[in-house]
């Protein structure tokens, strides 16, 4: 689901960007990876975690999808020529990535899942991109941070079939990801790493 004008203001933010950088901090010290990796980041947005995925982890390539045009012609127009070489941008729908299974090493979501009604397929298709122990970086909310009294009010999300920590575990476990780190405050979100098994 696209980002309602609201939406687009938080996540188009320089304190996003702040955040982006010491979450990017801690998942590298959760676990790193190898700069010949092939790395794909679902739900890029306007591109500043890709350029921040790319100062801090520097892989070689890196894939970046978005379903929303505006945001890839964001990140388009955001990136310096330098990282342009590096990202290849796609608008693309995450629950049907355009890439053949077993051919990343790395993906990288922030904040995406919980927009997409059909999260599960996402993952599912995680997973099916992701080579034997390749790994997920991820940063989700829960309902009580984006569906509360007032952000309910003013942000726009999928409302049914939404997903709580243990939902969210258990259909990484379904599709063979095993989470083997995470930072989690139960009712507001998680920033974690799971491997495929
Ligand atoms: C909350 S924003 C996060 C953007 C960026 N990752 C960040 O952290 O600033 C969620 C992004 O996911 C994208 N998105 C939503 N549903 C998607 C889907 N099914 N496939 C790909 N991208 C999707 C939206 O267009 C939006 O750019």
């Amino acid at each position: 689901m696209k980002l309602n004008w609201a939406e687009r203001w938080v996540v188009n933010n320089p304190s996003r960007v702040f955040q982006q950088k010491a979450e990017l901090h801690l998942l590298k010290k959760m676990m790193d990876f190898n700069a010949e990796s092939t790395v794909m980041e679902v739900g890029c947005g306007r591109g500043a975690g890709a350029e921040l995925i790319l100062s801090r982890f520097q892989p070689r390539h890196l894939h970046a999808v978005d379903l929303d045009v505006e945001m890839i012609q964001k990140a388009g127009a955001r990136l310096s020529s330098s990282a342009t070489q590096t990202v290849s941008l796609y608008v693309g729908d995450i629950t049907c990535i355009p890439f053949k299974s077993e051919t990343q090493d790395v993906v990288f979501g922030f904040g995406v899942l919980h927009h997409i009604p059909n999260w599960r397929a996402a993952i599912f298709e995680i997973a099916r991109v992701l080579k034997k122990d390749g790994i997920y970086y991820l940063e989700e909310l829960y309902p009580p941070l984006y569906q509360n009294f007032i952000t309910k009010r003013i942000l726009l999300h999928p409302e049914k079939d939404r997903f709580f920590s243990l939902d969210l575990k258990s259909a990484l476990t379904d599709a063979q990801l095993l989470l083997k780190r995470a930072v989690e405050c139960k009712k507001l979100g998680i920033l974690g790493v799971a491997v495929k098994s």
